[in-house]
C-alpha cells in the first residue's frame, strides 16, 4: 500500500505552518456509472429501488424536505452551524437527510469546502426539534454509509494512527444500485452477469455481509474526520479504493477499529466509550437471553449475528428484506409476512422485535436479535409515511 502513496510537499507549506498532505492518485471513478443508467434496462427493480428508503437518504433541500419542518422553522428551528458556529437560515439549507425517522440539514462549512450540520434535527414522529451536535463534516463522518462509491482521495499523515481525511469524493449521494451491486460501468456495456455482483449464489453470511457494512456501528481509529476525531465508518484501507460488495470489510483495520459483536475480540457486553458508549443494552435480561439488544440504531448486523437465525446458518437480511425489490407496492417487501413462512403466528415483530434501538427521542427500530426469551416492551417504532412539503 506504502508504495502508491505519493507524500506531496506543497512548497512552503512547512515555512507556513501548514501540514503534510499524502494522497493518492487521481480517484479512478470511471467504474461507476450511477443508478440512473441502470433504469432503461432493469426498469422495475430501479422503479423499487426509487420508492425505498435507500434512494432517498440525501436529497437536494427542495425534494425532500419534510413539511413539518418548513412549517416550524421559524418557531423553534435551527440556527448555527455545529462546526463553525456561524448563523444559517432555512434558505441556506442545501441538502436534508433521513425522514422516516428523523431529518438533519446540510449547510456550506466554509472552513473545509465541505458541508456540516445544522444544530437541531426534527422528529418525524413527535413533530419535535431536538439539540443535534456532532461537530463533524458530512463527508468524513457520515458519507461512507449515506453515499455510494465512497473514498478518501487525500489524507494528512501527520495526525499518525489519526491521519486526517482532507478530501473524500463519491460516484453518488444515497444508498444507490451500486452500493449493492457493486461498480456498474462495465456491465452497463457488456450486459453481462459476470461483470455485476448478484446475491444470487452467495451464502447466507456473505448476503448479510454487504448490508452489514453500513448497518452496524463500530469506531475506527487509522482515519480521523476532517475536524480530527475518529471515524464511525470504514472506508477501504487503501487511500483512492472504495468498498465493493464482496468485500470481507470484517478483516480491515485489525489493530485500528473496534468491531463490537463482529470482531471476535470486541465483546457485545465490554465497556466502551465515545459513540460506542451503550452501544447494546447490557440489563439483567440480556444476560438470561445472551444476546445484547441495539440501544443505539444502525447496529442490526451486530445483532443479527448473535441470533440463531444467523449461526445456524438459517437466514440472511435479504432473505426477510431480500425483496428490496420484491414487490410493486411496497418499497421493500413487508418483512413481516416472512415470520409465517417458518413460525406459527405467536411470531410477531412485536413480541420478538422490540423497538429498543434509540434513533432519536422517544424513538426507536426494531431489535434483530430473535430471542424466544424475549420479553422486552419496546419503545415507540415509525408509522406511516413521512409528508414532505413538496
Ligand atoms: C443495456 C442494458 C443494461 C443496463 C444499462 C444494465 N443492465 Fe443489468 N443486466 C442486463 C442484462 C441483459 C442482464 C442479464 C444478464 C444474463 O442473464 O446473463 C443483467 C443482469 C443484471 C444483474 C444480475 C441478475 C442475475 O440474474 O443475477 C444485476 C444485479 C444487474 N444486472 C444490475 C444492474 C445495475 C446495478 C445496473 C446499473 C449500474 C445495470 N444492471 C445496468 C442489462 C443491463
Ligand atoms: C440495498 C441494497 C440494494 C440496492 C440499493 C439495489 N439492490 Fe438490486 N438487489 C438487491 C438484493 C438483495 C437482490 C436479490 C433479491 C432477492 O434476494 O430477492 C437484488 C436483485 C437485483 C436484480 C436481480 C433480480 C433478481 O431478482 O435476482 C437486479 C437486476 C437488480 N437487483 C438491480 C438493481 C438496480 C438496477 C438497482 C438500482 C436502481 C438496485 N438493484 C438497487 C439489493 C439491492
Ligand atoms: C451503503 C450503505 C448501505 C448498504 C450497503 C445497505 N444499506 Fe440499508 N440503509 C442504509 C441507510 C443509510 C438507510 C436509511 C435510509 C433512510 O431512512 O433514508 C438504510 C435503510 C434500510 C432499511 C429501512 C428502510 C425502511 O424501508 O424501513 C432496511 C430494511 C435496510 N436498509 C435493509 C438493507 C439490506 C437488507 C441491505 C443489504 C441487502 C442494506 N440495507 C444495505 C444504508 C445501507
Ligand atoms: C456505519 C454506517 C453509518 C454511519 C457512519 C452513519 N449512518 Fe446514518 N444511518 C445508517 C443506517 C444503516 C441507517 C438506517 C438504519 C437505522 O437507523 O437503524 C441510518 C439512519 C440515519 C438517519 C435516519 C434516516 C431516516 O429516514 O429517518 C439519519 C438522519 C442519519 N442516519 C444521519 C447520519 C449522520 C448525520 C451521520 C454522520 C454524523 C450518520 N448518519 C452516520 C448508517 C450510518
Ligand atoms: C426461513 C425460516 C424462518 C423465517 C422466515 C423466520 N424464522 Fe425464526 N427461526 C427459524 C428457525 C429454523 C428457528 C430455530 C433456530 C434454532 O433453534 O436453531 C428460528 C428461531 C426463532 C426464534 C427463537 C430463537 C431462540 O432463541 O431459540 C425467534 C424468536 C424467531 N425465530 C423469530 C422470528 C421472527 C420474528 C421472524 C420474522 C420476522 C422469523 N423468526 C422468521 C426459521 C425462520
Ligand atoms: C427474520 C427476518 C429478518 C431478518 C433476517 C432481518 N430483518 Fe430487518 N426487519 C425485519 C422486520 C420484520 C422488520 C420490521 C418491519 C416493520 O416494522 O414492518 C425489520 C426492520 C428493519 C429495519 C428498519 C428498522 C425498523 O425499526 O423498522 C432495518 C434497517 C433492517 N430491518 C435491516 C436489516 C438488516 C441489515 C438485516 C441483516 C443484518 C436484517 N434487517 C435482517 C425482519 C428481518
Amino acid at each position: 500500500m506504502k508504495k502508491h502513496v505519493v507524500v506531496t510537499v506543497v512548497a512552503g507549506a512547512l515555512m507556513l505552518g501548514m501540514t503534510v498532505v499524502a494522497s493518492a492518485a487521481k480517484a479512478p471513478q470511471k467504474e461507476y456509472t450511477g443508478s440512473e443508467s441502470c433504469k432503461k434496462c432493469h426498469a422495475e427493480e430501479y422503479k423499487t429501488w426509487k420508492e425505498s428508503y435507500h434512494s432517498k437518504m440525501v436529497r437536494k433541500k427542495d425534494d425532500g424536505i419534510l413539511k413539518g419542518v418548513v412549517e416550524k422553522w421559524a418557531a423553534d428551528g435551527p440556527t448555527k452551524g455545529n462546526v463553525t458556529g456561524k448563523e444559517f437560515k432555512l434558505g441556506d439549507v442545501e441538502y436534508v437527510v433521513g425522514s422516516k425517522w428523523k431529518q438533519r440539514f446540510l449547510v456550506k462549512n466554509d472552513q473545509t469546502n465541505g458541508l456540516q450540520f445544522l444544530n437541531k434535527q426534527y422528529n418525524s414522529m413527535s413533530g419535535k426539534w431536538e439539540n443535534y451536535g456532532n461537530k463533524n463534516d458530512w463527508g468524513t463522518i457520515c458519507g461512507t454509509c449515506h453515499t455510494t462509491g465512497y473514498r478518501i482521495v487525500e489524507y494528512d499523515a501527520k495526525f499518525g494512527k489519526h491521519g486526517r481525511t482532507v478530501k473524500d469524493t463519491f460516484s453518488e449521494m444515497n444508498v444507490g444500485c451500486e452500493a449493492c451491486h457493486g461498480p456498474g460501468a462495465k456491465h452497463v456495456k457488456s450486459k453481462s452477469k459476470k461483470d455485476i455482483f448478484t446475491f444470487a449464489g452467495k451464502s447466507k453470511a456473505e448476503q448479510s455481509k454487504v448490508c452489514g457494512y453500513c448497518h452496524n456501528r463500530i469506531e475506527n481509529e487509522k482515519f480521523a474526520t476532517a475536524q480530527g476525531n475518529p471515524r464511525e465508518d470504514l472506508p477501504a484501507p487503501k487511500v483512492g479504493d472504495t468498498y465493493k460488495p464482496g468485500d470481507d470489510w470484517t478483516k480491515w483495520y485489525p489493530e485500528h477499529a473496534v468491531m463490537p459483536g463482529i470482531q471476535p475480540e470486541d465483546k457485545v457486553d465490554a465497556d466502551y466509550t465515545g459513540d460506542l458508549k451503550g452501544l447494546f443494552i447490557k440489563d439483567e435480561k440480556s444476560k438470561e437471553m445472551g444476546t445484547y439488544d441495539a440501544a443505539k440504531h444502525h447496529q442490526q448486523y451486530q445483532e443479527f449475528l448473535q441470533s440463531k437465525h444467523y449461526k445456524n446458518d438459517i437466514l440472511s437480511c435479504t432473505s426477510c428484506h431480500g425483496g428490496l425489490h420484491g414487490s410493486k407496492k411496497a418499497p421493500a417487501k413487508d418483512a413481516k409476512v416472512s415470520c409465517a413462512s417458518c413460525h406459527d403466528a405467536s411470531y410477531t415483530i412485536e413480541k420478538y422485535m422490540p423497538g429498543t434501538g434509540k434513533t432519536a427521542d422517544n424513538l426507536f427500530v426494531r431489535a434483530h436479535t430473535f430471542n424466544k426469551k424475549q420479553t422486552r416492551p419496546g419503545g415507540p417504532t415509525a408509522k406511516g409515511e413521512p409528508v414532505y412539503n413538496k
